[in-house]
């Protein structure tokens, strides 16, 4: 891993590419085309990751769907090519079924970090995940992932100074998360499910002072790691182990060499702290307001935060649209 220093400014600059992907995927809000609003975002922050002064390289890509070529696929150069060799991770929309469906908590998000920091999960497409703030990070084990909820729960509560009953845990609304969900309510926590968006559910519950005390549950890999890149950066803690969901999944990441049983830490998913995550609100959510319109301007919201200094930026941004141009 490459350990040069990231410029400082480096997620103002990257927050550009967010911004961009959302201002041009609100425009898609609610009218049931995924795909769609899934190009468009991606077209968009593709031309505004070519002008950053970046040698970046896109470790998790979009994956091509239906054959079609898509605007950020693994692989691709990013930047100018002049400036720091960095790994990247972007989803132009985390949460397209969200923003097709006009409902809250759709984002587009990007992280960089030093050049073979980041864990590539190769083909794999589910990732079971733990997330908690830093007052519980540190007293995560990898027992987390195993032990019944009620336990992890406990721990998470005398970790927080607070009671199990008080907690919140974010679950994505999926049928394999039923013994989940059932094991979280015995234990007397509070459940919020979730339709999708577990980049920003990571998000929440790495904060020490949001509506969310812990995420649990098996959601994308790539989602995984892009949300260490902000959980780290947020000084909070993370465990994770691959999850495939069929046959076909656990065989392919079998033959890619994986160990099914590995649990991954947060210093596993993202090395170092030369992290940079951004994060922009395309349809209003509990983590960040979304893109509104108003005549000839849109408004963005982003939260921008760099694992070095531990800082964390929101920024409100009002954008002059250009006629004819995505906005
Ligand atoms: P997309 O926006 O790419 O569809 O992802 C939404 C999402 O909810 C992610 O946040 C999450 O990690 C993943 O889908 C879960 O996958 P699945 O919907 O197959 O359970």
């Amino acid at each position: 891993m490459s350990d040069i220093r990231l410029n400082r400014n480096t997620g103002l600059d990257l927050v550009r590419t967010t911004e961009a992907a959302a201002l041009a995927a609100a425009r898609w809000m609610g009218l049931g085309l995924r795909q769609e609003a899934d190009a468009a975002a991606s077209a968009a922050m593709a031309r505004a990751l070519d002008t950053l002064e970046l040698d970046g390289l896109i470790v998790i890509g979009e994956e091509p769907r239906r054959g079609q070529l898509v605007a950020l696929p693994g692989g691709r150069a990013v930047g100018t090519g002049r400036g720091t060799p960095v790994d990247v991770v972007v989803d132009a929309i985390d949460g397209r079924r969200l923003l097709a469906q006009g409902r809250p908590g759709a984002v587009a998000v990007a992280a960089v970090a030093s050049r073979g920091a980041m864990w590539a999960p190769a083909t794999a497409a589910y990732m079971e995940k733990l997330v908690v703030d830093r007052h519980v990070a540190p007293h995560l084990v990898p027992e987390c992932l195993d032990a019944p909820a009620a336990w992890t729960l406990g721990l998470i509560a005398r970790s927080k100074g607070k009671a199990v009953r008080d907690l919140v845990i974010f679950v994505l609304e999926r049928p394999r998360h039923k013994d989940l969900i059932d094991e979280i309510r015995a234990a007397g926590a509070r459940v919020m499910l979730a339709d999708d968006g577990d980049v920003s559910g990571a998000i929440l519950a790495a904060m020490p002072d949001g509506p969310v005390d812990a995420l649990m549950g098996i959601g994308g890999a790539a989602e995984g790691v892009i949300a260490a890149c902000g959980v780290k950066a947020l000084g909070g803690g993370m465990l994770a182990r691959l999850a495939p969901q069929s046959d076909e999944e656990r065989r392919a990441a079998i033959a890619a060499g994986f160990d099914l049983r590995q649990i991954l830490a947060l210093e596993d998913l993202v090395a170092g702290e030369q992290i940079f995550f951004v994060v922009t609100g395309i349809t209003d959510g509990l983590l960040l307001k979304g893109v509104h319109y108003q005549g000839d301007r849109a408004s963005t919201n982003s939260l921008i935060l760099r694992s070095e200094t531990r800082t964390r930026r929101v920024i409100f941004a009002e954008h002059l649209l250009e006629p004819g141009g995505p906005g």
